[in-house]
């Protein structure tokens, strides 16, 4: 992997001397399958600093090709691309960022089909010859994200995309200053359907489900959404909280995240709720919390948002179900869209709680591991996917 920073300005891609080659597989994962997709446009605005930078892609729906004639129809049939309807497959940068090892990684959003879904470009090599651009990337697409779910199973979920282009520099490409850069990237955010909004709220005394909340905000971001990660007020007497290393050690740790007011609900479109259980019931903390809002439901804004929530308990049968349903009953309350994971996804046959994530604490024995965490991060995801789907209506 070699990478040369090209100088400042705008680059458009050549369409003639660009391919975008992809793998993937079918029969059951048995067979291999290559083939093409054509770039139609596509421009770079190379800024400094360089993360400022921006990229935008326009490749045919209709040029998928594999060499299978009949495959090929399929594919563009309405049962997979639709291409007739949705010609255009769209690429749109969010952010350029070194990621790992030094690589580096052009997030944003791929649109197929009309569905929206966050994709991260791997820059694999990049240099500048007689002052155009060599480029070449790759990333993995998840087709299901993208509502084209047929042939399950006959045909792979994934595919390998390859980028290869040539990009010249535009005739009336600058040198950018950072502040046109931005000026620009926020026109084009503009065009965009709005990110979702999320709000996490939470109490957590010991910091279980405070790592949950984290790995839910995580999930949201990476569904591109704008997150706000808030704490309910405390209400438990100092003494009572010196009384407990754990508590007080994660009340000093956590004394810097924001406390949640009526206003960040009305902020958001979604609100994820977390709570520890409490004799199988959700935390007075919370529920005071909850108890505030009465205004904004008597205005009707607490209703048409999604909710979902967590939790986290010390023992295995201790109240997780429980508290999650003590928890929607408020949302019925609302008029709220409750978005709980359900089984919609692989991670939820691990974790096996499908009215949200939660985790068993062992009274502190058992850190929040990998099966919660992923649980957490695919409903901070779902939520923002969801919502986003809401806005887009
Ligand atoms: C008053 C009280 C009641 C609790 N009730 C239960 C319960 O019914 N079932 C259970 O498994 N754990 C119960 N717990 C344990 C907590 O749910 C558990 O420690 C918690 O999930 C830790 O979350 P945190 O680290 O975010 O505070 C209770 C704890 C307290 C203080």
């Amino acid at each position: 992997m070699s990478v040369e920073l090209p100088p400042a300005g705008t680059y458009t891609v050549d369409p003639e001397r660009s391919s975008i080659s992809f793998t993937t597989r079918h029969m059951f994962g048995l067979g291999k399958v290559n083939g093409t997709f054509r770039v139609e446009s596509a421009s770079i605005t190379v800024a400094e600093p360089v993360t400022r930078s921006t990229a935008h892609a326009v490749i045919g729906a209709g040029s998928f090709h594999t060499g299978t004639p009949r495959r090929d129809e399929h594919v563009r049939s309405a049962a997979f691309l639709h291409a007739e309807r949705h010609p255009e497959i769209r690429f749109e940068s969010t952010g350029v960022s070194r990621g790992a090892g030094g690589v580096w990684v052009v997030e944003g959003h791929l649109t197929i089909r009309g569905h929206r879904a966050p994709v991260e470009l791997t820059v694999d090599s990049l240099s500048v010859e007689n002052g155009s651009l060599k480029i070449s990337a790759s990333a993995t697409v998840d087709r299901y994200r993208h509502g084209l779910t047929a042939a399950k199973g006959l045909a792979a979920r994934l595919l390998r995309l390859t980028l290869s282009a040539t990009a010249d520099p535009a005739a009336s490409s600058v040198q950018k200053t950072e502040a046109a850069s931005a000026a620009e990237s926020a026109e084009q955010r503009e065009e965009l359907p709005m990110s979702p909004k999320i709000a996490v709220i939470y109490y957590s005394s010991t910091g279980t489900v405070h790592e949950l909340a984290e790995a839910v905000a995580d999930g949201a971001r990476k569904e591109g959404a704008e997150v706000r990660l808030l704490r309910v007020s405390e209400l438990a007497p100092e003494e009572a909280i010196a009384s407990n290393d754990a508590w007080s050690a994660h009340a000093a740790a956590t004394k810097d995240i924001p406390i949640a007011t009526p206003a960040d609900i009305e902020w958001a479109d979604a609100v994820v709720f977390g709570t520890p259980t409490r004799f199988g019931n959700i935390a007075s903390q919370l529920k005071q919390f909850i108890d505030t809002l009465g205004g904004l439901w008597a205005q009707g804004k607490l209703a048409d948002k999604v909710y979902s929530g967590f939790t986290a308990t010390a023992t295995a049968h201790g109240g997780q179900e429980s508290t999650l349903l003590a928890l929607y009953n408020s949302v019925h309350h609302f008029g709220g869209i409750l978005v709980t994971p359900g089984y919609t996804d692989p991670v939820k046959f691990v974790d096996g709680n499908p009215y949200g994530t939660s985790h068993v604490n062992g009274q502190g024995a058992i850190p929040v591991d990998d099966t919660a965490r992923a649980a957490a991060v695919y409903q901070g995801k779902r939520v923002a996917a969801i919502a986003a789907r809401f806005n887009a209506a």
